[in-house]
């Protein structure tokens, strides 16, 4: 018996809790975990307790992940004519980025469940974050991804010793390669865009926010590519609301590159094909699996999806540096981006509070000129 099952994003259908489901056997949309109220496992977070999928008091497999700093960026809000503004520098997780939350609540899972192999294909940050955990957890990770990725995340992959396919073509070709591998093996794809764990996971980052900022934030604003940090927010701070742990639910905005902007043209009913390339490899998710999701979420909360041009994401990358001595890679930078052209839409007040998200560390990618 589990204390959880997995349940359709889309259509509700419940399905079993075990490693190989990833999506709906009814209608093929990605799952979700859900907790058997009369039989639900929690542990420690932030201090509150929070819902988890495995069964022991701490992650099985762990770095000392979450629990990141929350620092305030005032010369940036300065810069800006804006109210508060604080970074939480998801950069300081083991991997140097926020997916080592995911990628330890899901290999967590895995091992309770006996799982030796994995497969998983990533543009470079989830593919370390799982090469990292694996080589922890005693897993043999494969990680397939593109040939054209920063050499520092390939690299990076490699050190932990995880099989590395180096894809060419675009970032689509390495999941392609990657679910042919997995099938072709019958073995377990540990996929960070797909595994209802992966995103479960990443709502400490949601907990840690409500233990640090009080009142919690106007607004938190995320770089989105498939949207798991997003989608964590928004689990972890509906959890939250509904043990009135917190008053009311931070407006979550998706930031997006205009080159690759799927969930911020859906939110602006707007047609979107993809064609160009973006320097925000982190998010330049084509077709994100749980777009329908993101983009609920985003409406729910009262948040807004909107993309901005790779020349304004170079330009606060160099910004955050300058101005807080933050070195953020481009697809993190995109948050600040997002920040500035809110405000100029009205989106955010000026005396509003604003969390962003610093989801990954600037070493990682190509270096700004
Ligand atoms: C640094 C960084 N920020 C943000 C994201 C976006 O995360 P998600 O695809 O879960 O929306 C990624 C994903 O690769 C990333 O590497
Ligand atoms: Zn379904």
């Amino acid at each position: 018996m589990s204390h959880i099952c997995l349940v359709c994003s889309e259509c509700g259908a419940s399905h079993n809790a075990d490693m190989h489901t990833l999506e709906c056997t009814g209608c093929g949309a990605p799952l979700d975990v859900q907790y058997d109220h009369d039989d639900i496992h929690t542990v420690r977070s932030a201090g509150f307790d929070m819902p988890v999928p495995y069964h022991s008091d701490f992650p099985g497999v762990t770095m000392g992940e979450g629990n990141t700093p929350v620092v305030p960026l005032p010369r940036i809000a300065a810069s800006l004519v804006a109210g508060d503004l604080y970074g939480k520098l998801e950069f300081m997780n083991p991997t140097g980025s926020f997916k080592d939350r995911g990628t330890a609540t899901m290999l967590s899972v895995a091992v309770e469940h006996g799982v030796a192999e994995v497969v998983e294909d990533s543009s470079g940050n989830a593919g370390a974050s799982v090469s990292a955990y694996s080589a922890r957890a005693g897993i043999e990770a494969h990680v397939f991804a593109p040939s054209s990725a920063p050499v520092a995340k390939l690299g990076q992959i490699r050190v932990y010793e995880a099989q590395t396919h180096a894809v060419p073509g675009p970032r689509e070709a390495s999941t392609d390669a990657a679910v042919e591998f997995q099938r072709g093996n019958s073995l377990v794809y540990a996929s960070h865009n797909l595994s209802p764990y992966f995103v479960e996971g990443t709502k400490t980052f949601a907990y840690e926010v409500a233990a640090q900022v009080s009142p919690p934030p106007d607004h938190i604003v995320i770089p989105v590519g498939n949207g798991s940090l997003l989608l964590g927010c928004w689990t972890g701070f509906s959890e939250l609301l509904a043990r009135r742990e917190i008053t009311r639910m931070p407006r979550l905005h998706a930031i997006q590159a205009e080159a690759v902007m799927p969930i911020a043209a859906a939110f602006a009913g707007e047609e979107w094909s993809p064609g160009a390339s973006t320097l925000a490899g982190g998010i330049a998710v084509g077709s994100p699996p749980r777009k329908n999701q993101v983009l609920r979420a985003v409406r729910g909360s009262g948040g807004v999806a909107l993309a901005v041009s790779d020349d304004s994401i170079v330009h606060w990358q160099k910004r955050l540096a300058a101005l807080e001595g933050i070195f953020a890679e481009p697809t993190s930078a995109a948050a600040f981006a997002g920040i500035d052209a809110m405000l100029e839409q009205g989106h955010i007040e000026r005396d509003e509070s604003v969390l962003a998200a610093i989801t990954g560390f600037g070493l990682k990618d190509a270096l700004p000129e």
